[in-house]
């Protein structure tokens, strides 16, 4: 059974690879179950005495993806589901990070207080997995489904895109942002903390935006706190009225860099007077 179910999607792929590039995987297999079994998941393990009703959460995400065609799914289609899966979470603990995913997560772990938007029952729920409708009829495509990139209202990215807005919306007290130095624009106006986690961050409500410019361990050093994009970063920060600080390469960032990949850490980067 389950060989035959892995042929029949391995051929559908192929077909489909060939008919139709610039699609990629379908819906993530079992995403019912999935999104099902990660909700109790985070009610009953992760975060327990949050209660939501995750059956209804389930029905509604459902529903809005499976109305309207796949590139038809706007941002506010999802506004009911994110009702039902609102949530709050203690001052002083964002964390907001772009093109630095794995080292967010180290530093996530060694500092547990810290809040990203996958520590959210949105994020926690919908992390990594693909959705979208077929369009024939109305049920959700296994086969392929559209690049992000390819659609307006991607079903996908219009939920991420609502999400990030409503954990930026919610943060306060001290924030932290994780850039990276060694890419060019490191601070990108069109990634999502550039282009929807800055604009709904409230300078009412956060008090200090503390970023971290950090680069690889064998570089390249391209950006830092007074070089390129980050300059761009302050300046619109310090328009919108925050306080703000900026530190390049953290000594926590780079010893969680040197313990990821040891062969790369030289005694230059650990050279500080935190160490000696
Ligand atoms: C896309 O969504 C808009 C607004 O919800 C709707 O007016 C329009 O008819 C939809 N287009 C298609 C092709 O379903
Ligand atoms: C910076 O981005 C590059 C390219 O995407 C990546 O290889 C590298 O791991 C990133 N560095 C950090 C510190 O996240
Ligand atoms: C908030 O950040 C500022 C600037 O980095 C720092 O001086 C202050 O101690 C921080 N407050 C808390 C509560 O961490
Ligand atoms: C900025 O981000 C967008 C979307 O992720 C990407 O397509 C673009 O290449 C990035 N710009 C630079 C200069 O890296």
């Amino acid at each position: 059974m389950q060989v035959t179910h892995i042929r029949i999607g391995f051929v559908t792929l192929l077909l489909l690879g060939l008919c139709q590039s610039g699609n990629q995987l379908g819906t993530t297999p079992n995403i019912k179950d999935i999104v099902i079994g990660r909700c109790y998941n985070y009610i009953t393990l992760v975060n327990p005495g949050v209660r939501y009703d995750c059956e209804d959460i389930w029905r509604h995400f459902e529903a809005v993806v499976l109305r309207q065609p796949s590139c038809n799914v706007t941002v506010d289609d999802y506004r009911t589901l994110f009702r039902l899966m609102t949530q709050t979470w203690p001052c002083g603990t964002g964390l907001f990070w772009s093109k630095t995913r794995s080292l967010m997560h180290s530093y996530a772990a060694v500092l547990p207080h810290l809040w990203t938007l996958e520590d959210t029952l949105v994020g926690y729920v919908f992390n990594n997995l693909v959705w979208c409708r077929r369009d024939q009829d109305s049920e959700f495509d296994f086969g392929s489904c559209p690049e992000w990139s390819s659609c307006s209202n991607h079903p996908v990215s219009s939920l991420w895109r609502q999400a990030s807005q409503t954990f930026a919306e919610a943060a306060c007290g001290n924030i932290t942002v994780l850039l990276n130095g060694s890419i060019a624009d490191a601070f990108n106006r069109t990634s999502m903390f550039g282009s929807v986690e800055l604009d709904s961050l409230n300078p009412q409500s956060v008090q200090y935006v503390n970023i971290h410019v950090v680069t690889s361990l064998t570089g390249p050093h391209i950006e830092s706190c007074g070089r390129g994009s980050v300059v761009d970063l302050v300046h619109r920060l310090q328009t919108r009225g925050f306080r703000w600080t900026c530190t390049d390469n953290d000594q926590t960032l780079i010893l969680l860099q040197c313990i990821q990949n040891q062969a790369s850490c030289s005694l230059t980067n650990l050279k500080s007077p935190f160490l000696l």
